[in-house]
């Protein structure tokens, strides 16, 4: 099977996952016998180039699944040398590892695939071996796996053990300490981190028993990536997808940097605390080729996301249009207009701290206009323009589940303090960092910048730094501020 077929039918699957379709619901939306389907979630499923393309159809234009994303040319060696052994589970999601694996070894990774019996119901040895380029062990009692590369020694040659899709009854073997099978001895024998990506029915995710194992296997020192809420593979809604496949290499990037980040062993600060950021431009379309923006570089904010990172908060960053890397250890979310970053801060929404960097762009067109505007028809165009809405305000004024800070940026280019200490009060959030941008200091586009601090107690006035020093103290006074709330919260519950 070519690549281009076999990206095909993941991308129908990741489809299907994501729209909820069963089997029937599938064949019948894309005019197709159910009997075409019958092996869609299984590996040996050899579709037809027509059925393809007949499923292929339904999936919307613009749609993100599997997305060929070109890597920004910082991460692609990010893993290098980085051995990971993959356990796959028995479950739908069983199909995405073979894309994790695909995304980890662009990254300079060696990945040597494990699958479960139950794993192997959706996927076989055989494609693991092929994507991954290594032997894929299942047998714990293969004279062959034992001579060659006996279970113990599997467990320890690697630098960690990830386990994608981790099924409900893999982690109550794993709570129990069974060992019946390759995986489970796999794990009961390592000394090597293990991180798991649950993935089971919603009702499953909440039985008490699943909640018991997860406590237990989280005091076991088990790192997890969380499963995502929506539509489950099964028809259900709720929690228990397994996260998606970037979110999952941004956990695993986050792993592997944040020790060598710290270089220490005191704890991380920011460990389990969820930061979103907006970051870069936003471009407001006038017609379908020209657009409203600004010369924002994204600099700043793409280092903010780095340093809260690298002091362990799982980072979401919204980034309009920009020409820079991904930083390590966040999950991106590329956008283009100020309501489609609202949107994806919504989405990214319950967090503890949101930092809007961004220059969102203040006004857009009132229309949105489907022909490029012709200049010989009608003279010099009206351009109306509306106001688009303020995300930043919004989220500071949020009634339930507003973060704990809410940080804003102020570009002034004159009275910088004064203008900024009224825009706090005027959009209500915690802190504001002022900054001159007036052409003569180079800060907008630069490396260097020098803000001011508002909050409602000071006014800080830090020296010109570079934006790398400025995200590193601003992470550190993040995560000094939580560190005082949860104290106080402390202190008030005694
Ligand atoms: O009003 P002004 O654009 O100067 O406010 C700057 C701050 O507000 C920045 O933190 C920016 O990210 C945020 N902002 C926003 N949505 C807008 C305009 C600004 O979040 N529509």
């Amino acid at each position: 099977m070519t690549y281009e077929i076999d990206k095909s039918i993941m991308r129908c699957r990741a489809f299907a996952e994501a729209a909820g379709y069963t089997k029937s619901a599938l064949a019948l939306k894309a005019g197709l016998s159910t009997g075409t389907l019958k092996d869609f979630w299984q590996d040996h499923w050899s579709p037809t180039a027509t059925t393809l393309r007949a499923i292929e159809a339904l999936i919307p234009l613009g749609s993100t699944i599997l997305p060929d994303v070109a890597l920004a040319p910082m991460n692609k060696g990010l893993l290098t040398g980085q051995r990971i052994l993959l356990i796959i589970g028995g479950g739908i999601a069983a199909y995405k590892s073979l894309d994790l694996a695909r995304r980890l070894m662009e990254r300079g990774a060696s990945v040597t695939g494990v699958l479960t019996k139950g794993g192997a119901e959706f996927i076989t040895p055989l494609s693991v071996a092929s994507l991954t380029g290594h032997e894929c062990y299942t047998d714990l009692f293969s004279l062959k796996d034992e001579a060659d590369m006996g279970h113990i020694r599997l467990s320890r040659e690697c630098d960690v053990i990830l386990v994608a899709p981790a099924t409900a009854d893999m982690m109550a073997k794993m709570a129990a300490g069974l060992a019946g099978d390759l995986a489970t001895t796999v794990l009961l024998a390592t000394d090597k981190p293990v991180i798991i990506a649950p993935a089971m029915n919603a009702q499953m995710w909440a039985h008490p028993a699943t909640r018991r194992n997860m406590t237990t296997l989280k005091a076991d020192g088990i790192d997890f990536i969380d499963a995502a809420e929506g539509m489950l593979a099964c028809g259900e809604v709720g929690k228990g997808r397994m996260a998606d496949v970037m979110d999952m290499v941004a956990h695993i990037e986050a792993f592997f940097i944040k020790p060598m980040a710290s270089n220490t062993s005191l704890p991380l600060p920011l460990r389990n605390k969820h930061i979103v950021i907006t970051a870069g431009p936003t471009i407001e379309p006038i017609d379908p080729v020209r657009y409203i923006a600004n010369r924002s570089s994204g600099k700043q904010g793409f280092d903010i996301a780095a340093a809260c990172a690298a002091l362990g908060a799982q980072v979401t960053l919204v980034a309009g249009p920009v020409n820079q890397p991904d930083p390590i250890g966040v999950k991106r979310v590329n956008v283009e207009s100020a309501r489609e970053m609202q949107a994806a801060v919504n989405q990214a929404l319950p967090a503890d701290v949101f930092v809007g960097v961004a220059a969102v762009a203040d006004w857009r067109a009132v229309h949105d206009v489907a022909q490029k505007m012709k200049k010989e028809h009608t003279g010099l165009p009206a351009l109306e323009l509306v106001e688009n809405p303020d995300i930043l305000a919004t989220i500071s004024q949020r009634k339930q589940h507003r973060p704990s800070l809410v940080v804003g940026f102020a570009a002034e280019t004159q009275n910088v303090a004064d203008f900024a200490t009224a825009k706090r009060k005027r959009k209500g959030c915690d802190w504001i960092m002022a900054n001159d941008v007036s052409a003569s200091t180079g800060i907008m586009g630069g490396d260097e910048n020098q803000v001011i601090l508002i909050n409602d107690k000071v006014i800080d006035y830090w020296p010109k730094m570079c934006k790398k020093d400025v995200a590193e103290k601003l992470a550190q006074c993040i995560a000094d501020h939580l560190e005082n709330l949860n104290a106080a919260r402390r202190f008030s519950a005694k």
